[in-house]
Formats: structure tokens, C-alpha cells, sequence
């Protein structure tokens, strides 16, 4: 088949596929998995966010997906814009492989993840054309839109091949602007180690290679995916998804970027997010001046992708991130959220004994936010357990552990429900003090865990049969003071 009859059977699948993807719509939205007030594909697939903006007065939130299964597959741009960050819009997909630069024969070809900038009022979003077995296999395309909407390819590839041949992957630009001139940089790897390569343009068409920005200290993965390199408070920010790191799906840097030398250069590198569901985050500048996260919700491997319910993945709930005065960075959830609150109560200043449970229902289990506020220092518990998401016979529950002489947070997820086995956990910064918070959201088979504002957080899928609302408190071999809790239903978007 040349290429214009590859086009045109492409255009024929696209057509064929519109039955399919309503009655898989109809479908996925009688799961009972279906999130309440996360963005998931209307059907189909879901990873990575891409292109994330802010555009004319708007979010706009591309992704990697496959419209036509559950699946992942020939990858697409699927598209949804806000004015809030909180109710999304989902818009016609934004990229289609149609190209030979794009367009292959197996299902490992199409328009990979990339980022958008804006300039003299166009949007435009540079993503990576992957083709399985050709030669380059991956180079980095480019495509215009006034409108946000409707995007032209440009004559593409932009950049034909990887500057050096012995690099393993050669993808994902993330492009930003700087003192007038446009930076790319692009997630790599050559002789065990993680690279992102940095190149530089005036105009977004002719890109000028200036070396490797950053590289793993050799512990850091095998080849970097999706980094994005971002100025942040008085530094700059690296944040990766690393390849074959042993427990690590992702990672930030902060440090120095010297735009001149082309080198970034780390002081701080930790996990960004401690739960399992948490891969390829990006971030955006907003107009008020706000680095806002959003991540894939998900991970590669799990077994909940076998199956079939019409569509799969989420992405995170947006964060703000914020650089610390250490060099660590924080995320909030951004408080747009707050729209979500429905019925709520609070309660301050109780004393829990040890051994005793108090618990508090919210009316709805299906998505509910809560914040504790725990006084540590005249606490005399060993062990606090929170228990969420319980069962009536107590076989299924989800549970946030905290060990106050080891600050040890732990998210036990081994009885959560259907899907892998899993328990994360985290040591709390020094910094922490001796207040514990945590805010925590819940929505159907997904919970985040921001705790001390940020300072560390979890990320975690979880498939209760059971969605009950509320919590349970216990604290074990003394008493704790719980200076306040608010609770919350959230509504749906
Ligand atoms: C990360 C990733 C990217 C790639 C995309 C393909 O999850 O592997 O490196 O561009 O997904 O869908």
C-alpha cells in the first residue's frame, strides 16, 4: 500500500471506528469505575498528558490516545479544554498519524508525546512521529493552529534524527520560551543513562542541537521520557520519567539551567509523587503565574488494563508546584477544587484514645475530599491508622498509616480491591514539624494524598467493590490530638 491509500484506509478505519467508539462511550459511562471528577477519554484509551497551555483564556489538556479501543495503539492527540481546571470540554482530536513519519504497518506508530507554546497568537504543539522498525524511528514534528482547535502539520520532521546514533529513544519535546528564544528539550538515553537533549530556535522551524542538558548520576534509568525543564521560584525545575530506575516511576531535579553552556545543572533530586499511578507529568505556566501539574493516572503494566470496558486512564487532579526555600518542591491541589464541595461537616480539638475508633460517613462514597490536621507533639500514639473506603466485614479497606517517631507515612493499598497488590510509603521531611495534614481525595477507583501542603504525596488507582464514604481514625498505644477535620462530598463534573 502507498502512502495515500494508507491515508485513505486510515480515513476509512476513522469512519468505521465512530459506531464503535459511541457504543464503547454508551458503555464506559455506565462503569461504576467511571471517575467522578478526573479527565478520562470519553472512550477509548488514555497516558500521557501533552500539550498542556494555557491559551487564550483557556486549559487546554492534549493526551495520548487511541479512540478506536481500550487499548493503547496508533497514538492520537485527544483533546479537552477549561476555563477552571475543574470542568473540562472534550474537543475534536487534535492529531491524527497520517504521515509516513507517523504512519506504520503494526500498532507501534503515530503522534507520541510533545508539548504547545504559543507565539504571535498561533498554538503550536511539537510532538514526536514514532514508527516501530523505521529508519530513524522516532523524529520531532510540529503543527499550527489559530484557533486552538484545527491544527496543520507542518512540512515535517522538524528535527529529522537524534544527534548522536547510539541514543536509545529520541522523543517527547517539551518547548518553552526564554529570554526570546525557544528551548526544546528531549528525553534520551545512550550507555545506561537517562539524557535530556536541548536544542534551541528563533523561530520554531530551524532547531540548533546545544548538547545534553542533564544526565542520570547512573542510579537516575536507562533513558528519560517526557522531561520538561521549567524555570520555578528563583531556579529552574527538570521533572523526568525514568526508564528501568529500580522503584522509581518518576523524578525532579532543582537546580540551575545556564541557557548559554545549554546545561542544567541539580542540586535537590527526589520522587515527585511516592503512590504507583503517577507517570509523565507535565507542567504549564498559567496567567497568574502558577506552574500547574497534571500527571497519567495510571501506570504501564497494570493488570486492570485486560479489562474490557471501553476506555482506560485518567489524569491526576491539577496541582500547583511550588519551590521550597530547601530546593524541594511541593504540589497543592490547585483550589479551583473547591467548586467540587458539596455537603460538608468539620469537627476541632478532639482527643482520640488509643485503641478506639471514631469514624465519620460522608453522605456519598463515590467521591469525597477530607483534611486532618493532627497534633503531633502532644500526641502520645505510636501508630495512627486512617482507614478509608472499609467494607462491612473489614476484609477490604484502604489505609493510611503514620509512625510519628520514625515520620514514616505509609499508603496500604494490599486490600484495596480488585488490581495489584500494593503499599507505598514515604519519610517525612524534617522540615515537617510537628503538625501532621492530611488532605485526601477519593473518587471511585483513584486517591491522592497530599500531605504537610505538598511536602509529599501519593498518587494510587484503587478498585473497591465497596464505596463508602468517609473514615475511620485509630490511634494505637497512646492518644492523639486531632486539631481539625473537614469533610467533604465533591461533586461530579
Ligand atoms: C510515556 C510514553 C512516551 C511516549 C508515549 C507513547 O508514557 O512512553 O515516552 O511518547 O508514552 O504513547
Amino acid at each position: 500500500m502507498n502512502i495515500s491509500e494508507q491515508a485513505q484506509e486510515h480515513m476509512k478505519q476513522i469512519l468505521l471506528a465512530d459506531e464503535a467508539v459511541s457504543a464503547a462511550s454508551d458503555k464506559a459511562e455506565r462503569d461504576e469505575y467511571r471517575l467522578q471528577y478526573h479527565v478520562m477519554p470519553p472512550a477509548g484509551w488514555m497516558n500521557d498528558p501533552n500539550g498542556l497551555v494555557h491559551f487564550k483564556g483557556e486549559y487546554h489538556l492534549f493526551y495520548q490516545h487511541h479512540p478506536y479501543s481500550d487499548k493503547w495503539g496508533p497514538m492520537h492527540w485527544g483533546h479537552a479544554v477549561s476555563k477552571d481546571l475543574v470542568h473540562w470540554r472534550h474537543l475534536p482530536i487534535a492529531l491524527a498519524p497520517t504521515e509516513p513519519y507517523e504512519l506504520g504497518e503494526t500498532g507501534g506508530y503515530g503522534c507520541w508525546s510533545g508539548s504547545a507554546v504559543e507565539h504571535e497568537g498561533e498554538l503550536t504543539l511539537f510532538y514526536t512521529g514514532h514508527v516501530d522498525g523505521r529508519q530513524p524511528m522516532e523524529v520531532q514534528c510540529a503543527a499550527s493552529s489559530t484557533d486552538g482547535i484545527v491544527f496543520r502539520k507542518h512540512p515535517n520532521p522538524v528535527i529529522h534524527s537524534s544527534p548522536d546514533e547510539e541514543n536509545i529513544g529520541f522523543r517527547d519535546p517539551k518547548v518553552w520560551c526564554h529570554d526570546e528564544t525557544f528551548y526544546m528539550i528531549i528525553g534520551s538515553g545512550k550507555a545506561g543513562k537517562g539524557k535530556a537533549l536541548l536544542y534551541r530556535s528563533e523561530d520554531l522551524e530551524k532547531w540548533e542541537y546545544m548538547g545534553v542538558a542533564a544526565e542520570s548520576d547512573g542510579t537516575q534509568g536507562d533513558m528519560w521520557e517526557c522531561p520538561d525543564l521549567f524555570p520555578l521560584g528563583d531556579g529552574h525545575a527538570l521533572i523526568l520519567s525514568p526508564m528501568n530506575m529500580e522503584g522509581v516511576k518518576n523524578l525532579y531535579m532543582t537546580g540551575e539551567m545556564d541557557y548559554a553552556a545549554g546545561q542544567f545543572t541539580p542540586q535537590v533530586a527526589a520522587k515527585l509523587d511516592y503512590g504507583p499511578d503517577f507517570y509523565a507529568a507535565q507542567t504549564l505556566m498559567d496567567d497568574q503565574g502558577r506552574r500547574i501539574l497534571i500527571a497519567w493516572m495510571d501506570r504501564w503494566g497494570s493488570s486492570m488494563v485486560n479489562e474490557s470496558r471501553g476506555w482506560y486512564g485518567a489524569m491526576t487532579l491539577p496541582r500547583e508546584l511550588l519551590l521550597k526555600p530547601d530546593g524541594t518542591l511541593a504540589q497543592v491541589p490547585v483550589p479551583e477544587l473547591e467548586k467540587l464541595r458539596g455537603n460538608g461537616e468539620s469537627v476541632s480539638h478532639m482527643l482520640l484514645e488509643g485503641g478506639q475508633t471514631t469514624s465519620w460517613k460522608t453522605k456519598d462514597g463515590q467521591g469525597f475530599e477530607w483534611i486532618a490536621e493532627f497534633n503531633c507533639a502532644d500526641s502520645t500514639a505510636h501508630q495512627l491508622d486512617i482507614t478509608l473506603l472499609a467494607s462491612e466485614d473489614g476484609s477490604e479497606a484502604t489505609v493510611i498509616t503514620y509512625i510519628p517517631k520514625e515520620s514514616r507515612l505509609i499508603l496500604d493499598c494490599n486490600r484495596s480491591g480488585r488490581g495489584e497488590v500494593q503499599s507505598s510509603e514515604a519519610l517525612l521531611p524534617a522540615s515537617s514539624g510537628e503538625l501532621l495534614k492530611l488532605h485526601v481525595f477519593v473518587d471511585r477507583c483513584s486517591i491522592e494524598v497530599f500531605v504537610n501542603d505538598g511536602d509529599v504525596v501519593f498518587t494510587s488507582r484503587i478498585y473497591p467493590a465497596v464505596m463508602s464514604g468517609g473514615l475511620q481514625i485509630k490511634p494505637e498505644g497512646g492518644a492523639v490530638i486531632l486539631q481539625s477535620l473537614k469533610i467533604w462530598s465533591l461533586n461530579r463534573i
